[in-house]
């Protein structure tokens, strides 16, 4: 499994202790946060999450990647196949250790920077995503929950193949919550 791969416009790459600046950029930003916590976060606050968040499991394929427009070679925003918490508000870390999967659902997230979005590339991101997935993972099913105010994220969701499954409870909240499995995704994907 290699944790490094491109999609036609963006590199993906682990996150690291250089992401520090993209962290930043993403999460003190309000219009970023507005249907995730909410809140912006503090440069001193990521400090300290950035090495948590860059804890890896299952042989690495459990993460953060950071995306790196090749074409400029800037970093554009990070995506995620993570634990998805159910009865907490937020990522549960401690699950990601060691060398297994975490039991439970695992989703898919993408994060960018505004002057990024509208040109698709959250769309390419998910999609290369779920390829990396299920093409080298052993992943079976992947999950996605929005706010349901999230119109970009829920076309981004749809147009990458997931289906809604109707309102879950995710994030400790009743929310739109996305699924599909490894099999939908080969039917897909077959020529
Ligand atoms: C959600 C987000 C990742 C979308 O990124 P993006 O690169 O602009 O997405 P894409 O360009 O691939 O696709 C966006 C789609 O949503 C549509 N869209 C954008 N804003 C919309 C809105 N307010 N209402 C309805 N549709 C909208 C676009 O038209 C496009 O669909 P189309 O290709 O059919 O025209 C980006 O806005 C973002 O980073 N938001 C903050 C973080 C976030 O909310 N992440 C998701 C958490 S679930």
């Amino acid at each position: 499994m290699t944790l490094i791969f491109k999609s036609a416009r963006l590199l993906f790459r682990p996150l690291d202790e250089t992401d520090l600046d993209l962290s930043i950029a993403l999460w003190t930003d309000p219009e970023v946060v507005k249907y995730i916590t909410g809140i912006p976060s503090t440069k001193e606050a990521l400090a300290k999450q950035l090495p948590i968040s860059m804890r890896r499991c299952a042989g690495g394929c459990i993460g953060v990647w950071s995306l790196t427009e090749i074409a400029s070679d800037e970093k554009i925003g990070s995506a995620i196949l993570l634990p998805l918490p159910i009865e907490e508000d937020d990522t549960n870390w401690d699950l990601v250790t060691g060398d297994h999967l975490p039991d439970g659902d695992i989703e898919i997230g993408y994060t960018l920077i505004p002057s990024y979005w509208g040109k698709g590339f959250a769309t390419e991101a998910c999609k290369r995503l779920l390829q990396f997935a299920f093409e080298e993972s052993p992943l079976e099913e992947i999950v996605a929950t929005i706010d349901a105010g999230n119109s970009a994220s829920r076309r981004v969701l749809e147009k990458s193949g997931l289906v809604c499954e109707g309102l879950r409870l995710a994030y400790a909240e009743q929310i739109p919550g996305f699924r599909i499995t490894r099999q939908q995704w080969i039917d897909q994907n077959s020529l």
